[in-house]
């Protein structure tokens, strides 16, 4: 490739990622705080660049992958700045001969801060007490005030002991906590959907607190919200939703529920690395370099 490359990037991400692929091609980007794209958008401003830097809320399935080969320049590289790739459809990707890139390592640490963060909070009741003061009501010490369940000495249940899970029982043995865990290796997003259902929270016992720091779909919503009202289990801490941003509404009325905006990588140290690392995977490209990170490397042979 002589010419310089066209680049997508379809929302504002940290300043760093930019200089990178200015440095390569010309880049058109969405520099609206916030703003994501709707798929229409995307369908229309996609076609005829080069190289595409998305987010995990970008859907960049086969419609849009088509559209995108057929056009001039044709695409060559989809860098999603996430570890996690489940927007993207991989299989049509490949078929078509577009690299896939993600950003993996550099935001597990930060991850596993949150999931074990997630997890005091639920289980010692922080932002239900936070919420009692700050509306005037705490009168004085109480024995039995906003008593929660302990997390030290107690077993933490993981599902998926990759670089995340791992990091997760490192923390909790800071905790002395007895860790069991379940994983199957690189289970597909099919396998993974509602892995957690009703048959699974029946098992739970009443005491159990679930922790989502992965995707939504993996927690049938529906069913978790039968099983709190139930009492079959004794809270959630969720960072992530099903119909994501949409959630259930009935958990935003559970004082049990601790619910986050998908912010387990949020530091801006991590999420600085996570935007470099999207941009190093298209200049390695560009180079003729096999991307550090790319998730279907047969298109590269
Ligand atoms: C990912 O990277 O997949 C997370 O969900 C967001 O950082």
């Amino acid at each position: 490739m002589t010419e310089r490359p066209k680049i997508l990037v379809t929302q504002k991400v940290p300043a760093p990622a930019y200089p990178l692929l200015e440095a390569i091609g010309d880049v058109e980007a969405n520099m609206e705080e916030e703003v994501i794209w709707p798929y229409e958008e995307l369908l229309h401003r996609g076609p005829g660049h080069d190289y595409i830097y998305c987010l995990l809320t970008d859907n960049v399935d086969a419609n849009f992958l088509e559209a995108c080969v057929a056009a001039t320049p044709r695409l060559k590289m989809v860098a999603n700045m996430a570890v996690g790739f489940n927007n993207i459809d991989v299989e049509t990707a490949t078929r078509l001969g577009v690299a896939v890139s993600n950003t993996p390592g550099v935001l597990s640490d930060t991850t596993a801060d949150l999931a074990f963060a997630l997890l005091m909070a639920t289980a010692r009741r922080i932002p239900e007490a936070e919420r009692f003061l700050r509306a005037g009501k705490f009168k004085g010490w109480g024995p039995l005030l906003f008593c929660g369940a302990e997390v030290h000495h107690s077993t933490l249940g993981l599902i998926g002991a990759g670089r995340i899970g791992k990091i997760v029982t490192k923390r909790a043995s800071g905790f002395e906590m007895k860790v069991i865990y379940y994983d199957v290796y690189r289970l597909s997003p099919e396998s993974t959907h509602h892995l957690i259902s009703e048959r699974e929270l029946d098992l739970m016992k009443p005491t159990a607190i679930i922790i989502n720091t992965a995707r939504g779909p993996i927690i049938d919503e529906k069913a978790l919200v039968k099983a709190l009202q139930a009492g079959k289990i004794a809270g959630a801490g969720l960072d992530v939703f099903e119909h994501e941003p949409a959630i259930e509404p009935e958990l935003l009325t559970m004082e049990n529920v601790v619910l986050l905006p998908h912010i387990a990588s949020a530091s801006l140290k991590t999420r600085t690395l996570m935007a470099t690392m999207a941009s190093d995977n298209i200049v390695a490209h560009f180079h003729g370099q096999r991307p550090p990170n790319v998730v279907n490397p047969e298109v590269l042979a």
